[in-house]
């Protein structure tokens, strides 16, 4: 069947930070730019992010960016390429100033500089103690962030095609990537987006565990679209659990608490964190901080009526600075821990927070796959930047706070990429190859013919069910190998979901089932890799392998759909510029 086709220069999907950031350096260069976003784009998860964006300003302490670039490698556990660390890290006065330009509301030090908060993991003099480095709006920073980059882009004429969702890849024969097809939700319309240059700004997939900070909307779809198109997915092994989620609500409460003075307690009121981590304490990086919190409620010091969690203390601040820093998480808590943190701890546990692996990236945006004996090799007219990319800036861990300059500065620089890609070939629009939406026909004839099946709710409940259980924060052999297995049945059980409204207009039940099919890419993907890597890294625990392996596994994974296979590829640890950090043991 021929669908309708609409042609751009660039087509972005997602509309979240790292969209708008490729699209408004797009539009400013006057192509024609498409971002289509399954939410209004100020409704994107970005919005969620809380406590402030990376940047060694210096506003309050003194700072370098090679103090910044050192703590995100040893955050990373080695695993991040150390010339896109360094990139992002030489880069990040440069786009917050900008984003400050574009009107973004930081709160202000008395003398009108932007304010800083301190955050996990990041120190000054290369680890000795913390320096205040998250340039802050309260602790609503994604939130100021998207409405900023929102109203840019309007100026720029940026075009939205918002409550579109993207269905699968378009490519030629030789692998180029001309576009996406795409369902419009509202009157459940096909179309065919072309372009001379595609950039993924999806997001993560956080809602692969039952357990989780992240929005609904976090369904891997750009993950799953390349997945399906033969684009390994990188590092998925690496799943970042935030210390401090609402215990039994999953809401976010930011690391910024402990940035302000808060900390952590167990059911005898102690603070555990100084035996864990002597110097950082409760400012320790994400991994080691969720790991000892795991550990006490293991050992049976959690606090609560069934000692399943940890408490946040931060009654101390005082209500001023509670009210003035961190006004979002004071409701939060009231909302869904029923708790005034003005007077009472917050109860908290470790949450599934962020996506470290993702669509095998080099640090201009261009996507990369292994070919003809180079492991990355470019993939013409393919982009990603934010979350859903793997640059790879975070290895096996993320730093608080760099992710929202992560897509400030990926986004960025995808879109510069693109312009000069666009501008030194001259490009023209490549004829459509004939079968360029079967796959996304085929997905939803399938779910318009089928009489009977599975909920495609039970089958997504069982996905987090085997996620949370087989790949914690903590991982054991035998419940990954059985994991991997159990993973395998639900990945088939989703291709045989009936939906029984089959009516077109914004129908949600065939949406759920379309991201259902990328849920499970990702979550396939990420207990295949994790039963694989034998060894401890950053957020990836083994209980049988409870070291580094830099020998055997200072290496990137890559798993295709095609076969559940594993490939592997080096890690890049010559940054651009300066020497490379060698790997060394990680402590806090
Ligand atoms: O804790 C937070 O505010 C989250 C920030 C981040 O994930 O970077």
């Amino acid at each position: 069947m021929a669908l309708p086709v609409r042609t751009f220069d660039a087509v972005i999907v997602g509309g979240g930070g790292s969209g708008m950031r490729a699209a408004l350096e797009l539009a400013r260069a006057d192509l024609k730019v498409a971002v289509l976003s399954k939410v209004f784009p100020t409704r994107s998860h970005t919005v969620a992010a809380q406590g402030g964006v990376a940047a060694s300003l210096g506003n309050i302490d003194e700072d370098n960016w090679h103090w910044h670039m050192y703590d995100t490698i040893k955050g990373s556990d080695y695993l991040g390429d150390q010339d896109a660390i360094e990139f992002m890290c030489r880069k990040a006065n440069e786009v917050v100033y900008e984003l400050e330009h574009f009107g973004m509301p930081f709160d202000r030090l008395a003398g009108g500089k932007i304010y800083q908060r301190p955050f996990g993991g990041h120190m000054r003099e290369y680890g000795k103690s913390p320096v205040p480095r998250a340039c802050a709006a309260a602790d609503r920073t994604g939130h100021a962030l998207l409405h900023t980059l929102y109203q840019a882009n309007l100026k720029a004429r940026t075009q939205f095609f918002v409550e579109w969702m993207a269905l699968d890849l378009i490519r030629a024969q030789d692998g180029t990537v001309l576009g996406v097809t795409a369902l419009e939700m509202e009157t459940g319309e096909v179309m065919v987006l072309q372009a001379k240059a595609t950039v993924f700004a999806t997001g993560g997939a956080g809602r692969i565990f039952a357990a989780s900070t992240n929005a609904f909307i976090n369904t891997g779809d750009g993950l799953g679209m390349a997945a399906r198109a033969g684009i390994p997915l990188q590092d998925l092994e690496f799943w970042q659990f935030h210390p401090t989620g609402v215990a039994g609500a999953g809401v976010l409460i930011t690391e910024g608490v402990r940035g302000e003075g808060g900390y952590l307690l167990n059911k005898n009121g102690e603070r555990f964190m100084e035996r864990y981590a002597p110097n950082a304490k409760d400012l320790a990086s994400r991994d080691v901080v969720s790991r000892a919190m795991a550990t006490e409620i293991k050992e049976g010091r959690g606090a609560g009526k069934d000692g399943d969690c940890i408490l946040l203390k931060l009654d101390h601040l005082g209500e001023e600075v509670i009210s003035k820093r961190l006004p979002g998480i004071r409701e939060i808590a009231k909302t869904f821990a029923n708790v005034d943190p003005v007077k009472d701890p917050i109860p908290v546990v470790p949450t599934c927070h962020y996506q470290m692996g993702g669509i095998p990236t080099n640090y201009r945006g261009q996507v990369v796959v292994p070919a003809n004996g180079n492991p990355e090799t470019v993939v013409p007219g393919f982009y990603a930047a934010g979350e859903c990319a793997c640059v790879s800036v975070h290895g096996a861990n993320r730093l608080g706070c760099n992710s929202l300059l992560d897509l400030l500065v990926f986004g960025k620089s995808a879109g510069e990429t693109v312009i000069r890609d666009l501008r030194s070939e001259g490009k023209s629009h490549r004829s459509l190859p004939g079968d360029a939406s079967d796959l996304a026909l085929s997905r939803l004839a399938r779910l318009d013919g089928q009489k009977s099946g599975e909920r495609v709710a039970d089958v997504g409940a069982d996905m987090r069910r085997v996620m949370q259980l087989h790949c914690g924060v903590f991982r054991f052999p035998d419940l990954l190998t059985e994991g991997v297995r159990k993973i395998k049945e639900v990945a088939e059980r989703a291709g045989r979901t009936e939906i029984t409204d089959k009516s077109r207009t914004f129908n949600t039940a065939r949406v759920e089932a379309l991201e259902l099919d990328n849920l499970v890419e990702t979550a396939v993907a990420s207990l295949v890799s994790a039963d694989a890597r034998k060894e401890s890294r950053g957020s990836h625990d083994r209980a049988d392998f409870h070291q580094r392996d830099d020998v055997n596994w200072m290496k990137h994974t890559l798993w295709y759909k095609q076969g559940s296979r594993l490939e592997y590829k080096p890690v890049h640890r010559k940054p651009l510029t300066v020497e490379p950090f060698e790997p060394k043991a990680r402590v806090y």
